[in-house]
C-alpha cells in the first residue's frame, strides 16, 4: 500500500489567509514548511488512486503529485474519492473535480445528504460521478486492491449546520474513520476525532498505519493565542498535548506507525523545531507534511 499525503495541514492551511500567528508568519517567510488542506492518496499498485477527502487546495495538491497526473488525453490514475465528514476542507475540492470526469464517490448516507442537499455539488455529475453509500463497519472496494471500512468515531455535524446546541460527542454517519486494507496490512485514517474511548482505542489497536486528528496541541490553543473563542473539544477534535490527550491515550496503543494529519496552523507541531514537536516524536509520532509518502 502506498500513501501520500496531499494536504497535511486542517482546514484554512498554513498559513491561513487572514493569520498573524506566529506559524502563519513563520509560513510565509519559508522559516517553516507551508501546508495545504487535509487530503490524502491512496493506491496498493501505484497506478490506480483513491483520494481521501476533497479540500479546497485539491487543485494544486493534484498538479503537485505526479503519481495522480493524468495518462491520457482524459485519462486520470483517480478511481474514487471518499470523504469522511461533510465539512469544508473535505468537500469543496469536489467542486474542481467537476470536469466531466469519472470517478465513484463514497461516503456514508449522512455525508451524501448534505452534499445532496446543496444544489452547487449537483455540478459534480451523478452520471460520471455516481454517489456510493456506504453502511458503518461494512467492507467495500475503495479502488483496485484497495478494500475499505468506514467506522464512526466522536465527532459533531459540520460547522455550517450547526444549531444552537451542539452535540459534540455524536457517534454515527456525520464524522467517520476510515480502515484501508491490501496485501494484509491494514491502515486507519481519522483526520477528525473528538475523543478517544476504550472501545475506539480497540479498533485501532495493532494497525500498521494510525493517521490520526492533530489539529490543536492543546484544546485552548485557539482561545489563548487570541485566534478565536473555541476549544478544541467544542469543534469536534481532542487536543494532542494535553493530559487527556491523544499522546497520552495512545501511548499504550499498539501500532506500526503513528502520524499526526490535520494540523492546524496555531499548533506548535507546524514547527518542526518546537519542543512539542520533539514531544511527539520522542514519543514515536510521526508529523505529517505535504508530499510525505509512507509505503506499507
Ligand atoms: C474542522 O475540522 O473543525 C473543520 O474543518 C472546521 C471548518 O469547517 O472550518
Ligand atoms: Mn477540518
Ligand atoms: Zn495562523
Amino acid at each position: 500500500m502506498r500513501i501520500i499525503i496531499l494536504g497535511a495541514a486542517a482546514g484554512g492551511g498554513l498559513p491561513q489567509w487572514n493569520c498573524g500567528c506566529a506559524n502563519c508568519i513563520a509560513a510565509r517567510h519559508g522559516r517553516i514548511p507551508p501546508m495545504t488542506q487535509s487530503s490524502m492518496a491512496v493506491s496498493s499498485d501505484g497506478e490506480n488512486w483513491a483520494v481521501i477527502n476533497a479540500s479546497p487546495d485539491i487543485r494544486a495538491q493534484l498538479a503537485a503529485t505526479p503519481a495522480l497526473h493524468p495518462t491520457g488525453p482524459r485519462t486520470v490514475p483517480l478511481q474514487s474519492v471518499l470523504v469522511t465528514n461533510g465539512d469544508i476542507d473535505h468537500v469543496a475540492g469536489l467542486l474542481t473535480l467537476r470536469e466531466k470526469q469519472a470517478f465513484e464517490l463514497f461516503a456514508t448516507a449522512a455525508i451524501h445528504e448534505v452534499l445532496a442537499e446543496n444544489p452547487m455539488f449537483a455540478a459534480v455529475d451523478t452520471e460520471l460521478v455516481p454517489r456510493r453509500t456506504v453502511a458503518l463497519d461494512t467492507s467495500f472496494g475503495l479502488a483496485a486492491g484497495l478494500t475499505a471500512k468506514l467506522f464512526a468515531v466522536p465527532g459533531k455535524v459540520p460547522l455550517y449546520l450547526e444549531g444552537d446546541v451542539v452535540d459534540t460527542a455524536l457517534v454515527g454517519e456525520t464524522t467517520v474513520g476510515v480502515e484501508i486494507t491490501a496485501e494484509g496490512r491494514r491502515a486507519l485514517y481519522i483526520p477528525g476525532c473528538a475523543d478517544l474511548p476504550g472501545w475506539l482505542l480497540e479498533r485501532v489497536e495493532g494497525a500498521d498505519l494510525l493517521l490520526f486528528d492533530g489539529t490543536l496541541w492543546s484544546d485552548d490553543e485557539m482561545i489563548t493565542a487570541g485566534l478565536g473563542a473555541k476549544t478544541g473539544r467544542r469543534m469536534g477534535h481532542i487536543s494532542v498535548g494535553d493530559p487527556d490527550g491523544s499522546l497520552a491515550r495512545l501511548a499504550d496503543t499498539r501500532l506500526g506507525r503513528r502520524v499526526f494529519v490535520h494540523i492546524n496552523n496555531s499548533n506548535p507541531l507546524c514547527d518542526p523545531a518546537s519542543p512539542q514537536s520533539a514531544r511527539a516524536q520522542d514519543a514515536g509520532w510521526q508529523i505529517a507534511r505535504d508530499g510525505m509518502e509512507i509505503s506499507l
